[in-house]
């Protein structure tokens, strides 16, 4: 038996296979411009096929996006949070992975621990997704950058200002700097700053500061993510902490002219941003939210074995 093609972080993925998932996105939007959102793709490879997805932490994105794009991809989806299932009652992660790949195709996850999606996949024989943990969240960072490509063209050679956390979402963009060829330049406060792991799979690519001015200025994207993530519980300390770094008209008016700003969502604003800049024109967050969709569709082609 094959090994199932698990989707867990981009470090661990080749870079020739993760510009091919990005590409497939975006020829699948533009095959379906204008067509009804529930309206099945052409080659409908997702027919036959069942996407189960487990949350232990809250959703919308993740859970609408994948939940439509299976469907658009013609196959089903069964969706469950964690605490519903007896996984909630101390069945082992591995037994959950062996019983759900003798019931679904693929499963999407999205847990507190990174561990235990590693584990998951380990006992799995069906593909497995990593829809965020605390240590990464890839499906996100592969919408961000078809979002900004659709906008500004290749992001190989660009340069992303991240501002605030060094925790999931950023490290997966560390992990993208190094595939996809873009510079990331991240400022936060110091105790935040991403682990050194992470850093160090970002060679040459990679600067962290505390001063978010010099990040900013002239990137061609400023990106931000909530100051307090999914169990943090010191929300006090954070507040207290990240107050300075906050996107504003100023911090993008540093920026090249035509930088364009990013945000995972859900968004804090006048916490990470303020609403001038993220209802504002340089910024893409809903076409962002939106392309989820797309690249969930890609993702899931790749893992199937239809893409790749
Ligand atoms: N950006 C993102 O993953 O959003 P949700 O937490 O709503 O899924
Ligand atoms: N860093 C945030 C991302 C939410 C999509 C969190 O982990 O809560």
């Amino acid at each position: 038996m094959t090994a199932p093609r698990h989707f867990l972080d981009l470090w661990r993925m080749d870079a020739a296979t993760l510009r091919l998932i990005l590409e497939d996105a975006k020829t699948r939007k533009a095959a379906r411009a204008g067509w009804p959102k529930a309206r099945v793709d052409a080659d409908a490879l997702g027919v036959d096929r069942t996407l189960a997805m487990i949350f232990q932490r809250n959703s919308t994105r993740t859970r609408f996006s994948f939940d439509a794009a299976i469907r658009q991809l013609g196959g089903d989806s069964v969706i469950a949070t964690a605490t519903d299932m007896q996984l909630g009652r101390g069945e082992t992660i591995e037994d959950t992975a062996r019983v759900l790949s003798r019931m679904v195709d693929a499963v999407m996850i999205r847990a507190v621990s990174h561990a235990a999606v590693e584990a998951f996949a380990d006992a799995a024989t069906v593909p497995v997704i990593n829809g965020l943990t605390d240590k990464s969240h890839p499906c996100q960072i592969m919408a961000d950058l078809m979002t900004y490509e659709e906008h500004r063209g290749p992001v190989a050679g660009k340069t992303f200002a991240w501002v605030g956390d060094g925790n999931n979402v950023c490290a997966s963009f560390i992990h993208a700097a190094a595939k996809f060829g873009f510079k990331l330049v991240i400022a936060g406060p110091q105790r935040y700053w991403p682990a050194p792991a992470d850093l160090a799979k970002g060679p040459g690519l990679i600067q962290v500061s505390e001063d978010m001015y010099a990040a900013a200025e002239g990137a061609d994207c400023v990106i931000a993510d909530g100051w307090v993530s999914m169990g943090d519980a010191d929300y006090e300390e954070r507040v207290e902490a990240f107050a300075p770094f906050t996107v504003d008209e100023a911090l993008m008016a540093t920026a090249a002219p035509d930088a364009v700003f990013l945000h995972c969502l859900p968004a804090h604003r006048g916490e990470e941003v303020t609403g001038g800049v993220i209802d504002g024109p340089q910024s893409l967050v809903w076409d962002e939210a939106e392309n989820r969709i797309h690249i969930q569709k890609s993702i899931l082609a790749w893992c199937f074995g239809a893409l790749g």
